[in-house]
């Protein structure tokens, strides 16, 4: 089965191979263990595709040597199934004249796989999406090319965002959209359709995101958008001022490292963004809820930590368990932080809210996700597209926006300055970095606002280093995890001179006695002296220090990676947006 992809389809005047393959390195964050592209042409669909990332696969299969003015690319993310050749997309029919490209989980793929297998399809891969295909030859027996396929989709459970060619029919792709993101991009002579708005950039600035339910037919001058019965339906279009240059590396070695440079230009962005909805219902409610995952989840923490030390009724749940322990009610508002605006655990958790009639406030930084559909009020992080997998500068805007709704927007007027001065000590960080990038264990302890970030600098720091690393309130380590501190273990504490500090010295202490290397980030005088290796922070507001802390901690992490020969941008097994729960 295959859950997290990313589409691209074509169709135009220009050479379809190239502006596929163009459209793929785009979507790589989405899925990178295979890749394939199908162009039509007078001979027929030519399939090319396989295991690998899209720059080898692509030179190895020669990609841009096919010619044709129509085609389909994907590139996948296997949650079950081995990434080979025959799972690899796109996928064809018995006959070869019908082909497919899918992202999404097809729940009840087994019983139609069944009853297509005893009208004597043969089928070549293990996918759930190869049914499709299958479902499609035999609707065709009887009906047109735009019946087949919203007469198939009718037989489908689960979720999918699909693009189809039938080599007879080589002046449309048909195209829907349930529970997948899917995008057209509107040009002239010639149409677009893709997960995400970047693969399309370098040809349109207009877009039509479809909604669930959605099913369209494109060709070279137009578009028609229908429901599942055919009906029409409206829908508006947008149009975007981002360059294709923002998604691009700009110089750095990675995007991450890009992405951590950025926070300093876009954060005035972020706290000119327009959070006054928002703060109105949080204002009103009794009772807030906040829901997210991964990074978003501790950007949530936080938030709850400034709402809960204003007395508010505040408290943040990772998104997939929200349903099973909380109990919202129409009093409740639900703050929903997803950068993407596609999480699954996210939606799923939203969709539970709704049923409970609570309002709902959308933080994301994606226009037209899924989320800015489900939302009452929305606030956008205006970060920028964010390439790399780990999240960094999304991860900094929501703070700033998290701070936004608590505090007047004047507290952050030198959060600018500071990210920006704290991205100085870029040097002394990497030497820190050579340090420990043969660890095979790191702790990070903080206390009060600075725990989410110590909870944010492991999970960075794991996710791209491979090292194994915990975090915890400093005050924990004592209940359990001290016994696994011994010599040499890296300890790295998130120690500013405010409130904890006193209490953080005792825990570095403790520590220390047992042998362990402490890195300490603080402006704290006694806490510099235990300390092996000092980050220094500046002297600011109090409340501040938690965006002055996360950046020597996203760059810590990246050193590491990158000196253990990791690739930053593509941490093995994590794919940037999880569109399955
Ligand atoms: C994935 C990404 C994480 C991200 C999480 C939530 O797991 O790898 O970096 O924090 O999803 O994503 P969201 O788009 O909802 O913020």
């Amino acid at each position: 089965m295959i859950a997290l992809c990313g589409i691209i389809g074509y169709i135009g005047n220009q050479k379809a191979s190239e502006i596929l393959v163009k459209g793929l390195k785009h979507l790589e964050y989405r899925g990178y263990d295979s890749v394939g592209v199908a162009i039509a042409n007078e001979q027929g669909i030519d399939i090319r595709k396989d295991k690998g990332m899209i720059d080898d696969v692509s030179i190895n299969l020669g990609f841009v040597s096919m010619n044709g003015h129509i085609g389909l690319g994907h590139n996948r993310w296997a949650t079950h199934g081995a990434p080979c050749k025959e799972n690899a997309h796109p996928h064809f029919d018995c006959t070869k004249k019908i082909v497919l490209v899918h992202n999404g989980v097809i729940e009840n793929y087994l019983r139609l796989k069944e009853e297509l297998a005893a009208k004597g399809h043969r089928f070549v891969s293990d996918t759930d999406s190869e049914v499709i295909a299958h479902l499609m030859e035999e609707q065709s027996k009887t009906d047109k090319p735009f019946y087949a396929f919203i007469k198939s989709l009718k037989k489908l459970k689960g979720s999918y965002a699909l693009a189809v060619m039938f080599a007879d029919d080589k002046e449309h792709i048909y195209i829907a959209r349930k529970g997948s993101p899917l995008i057209i991009g509107v040009g002239k002579g010639e149409m677009f359709c893709a997960s995400d708005i970047p693969a399309m950039l370098n040809y349109t600035k207009t877009f039509i995101p479809l909604e669930d339910g959605d099913v369209a037919t494109i060709s070279k001058n137009g578009y028609k958008i229908s429901d599942i019965e055919g009906k029409a339906v409206e829908r508006k279009s947008i149009t975007v001022d981002w360059d294709l240059e923002m998604a691009e590396k700009g110089g750095y070695p990675h995007f991450m490292l890009k992405e951590i440079n950025d926070q300093r230009h876009f954060i005035n962005e972020t706290i000119a963004t327009d959070v006054s909805a928002a703060k109105e219902l949080v204002d009103k409610c009794d009772k807030i809820d906040i829901v997210a995952c991964g990074t978003s989840y501790h950007a949530g923490l936080l938030l709850s930590y400034l709402l809960m030390r204003k007395g508010r009724n505040a408290r943040a749940y990772i998104a997939s368990d929200y349903q099973f322990i909380a109990n919202p009610d129409e009093n409740t508002l639900v703050i929903a932080i997803t950068q993407s605006g596609e999480t699954a655990d996210v939606l799923q958790a939203l969709k539970f809210a709704k049923e409970k009639k609570t309002k709902i406030v959308g933080i994301t930084n994606i226009v037209a996700s899924s989320i800015t559909r489900i939302a009452d009020a929305l606030v956008y992080l205006n970060a920028g597209l964010e390439i790399g997998v780990a999240a960094t500068k999304t991860f900094m805007a929501q703070l700033a926006v998290a701070y936004m709704l608590v505090y007047p927007k004047e507290k952050l007027e030198n959060v600018r300055s500071i990210i920006a001065g704290m991205l100085e000590k870029e040097n002394e960080i990497k030497e820190i970095a050579a340090k420990l990038k043969d660890a095979h264990d790191a702790f990070f302890i903080g206390r009060g606002i600075s725990v989410p970030i110590a909870y944010e600098g492991s999970l960075k720091f794991k996710e791209i280093s491979y090292i194994h690393s915990e975090a915890y309130p400093g005050g924990e380590l004592k209940h359990g995890t001290l016994s696994l501190i011994v010599k040499g273990i890296p300890l790295i504490a998130i120690a500013p001179d405010d409130e904890t500090a006193p209490k953080l010295m005792g825990n570095i202490k403790e520590t220390k006695a047992r042998g362990a290397i402490v890195i300490s980030i603080t402006d704290n005088p006694e806490i510099k002296k235990e300390s092996d290796y000092v980050i220094e922070l500046p002297k600011i507001d109090k409340d501040l220090y938690p965006f002055a802390e996360i950046v020597p901690l996203q760059l810590l992490a990246y050193h590491v990676s990158v000196l253990r020969g990791n690739n930053p941008d593509k941490p093995r097994n994590l794919a940037k947006s999880v569109t399955v729960e």
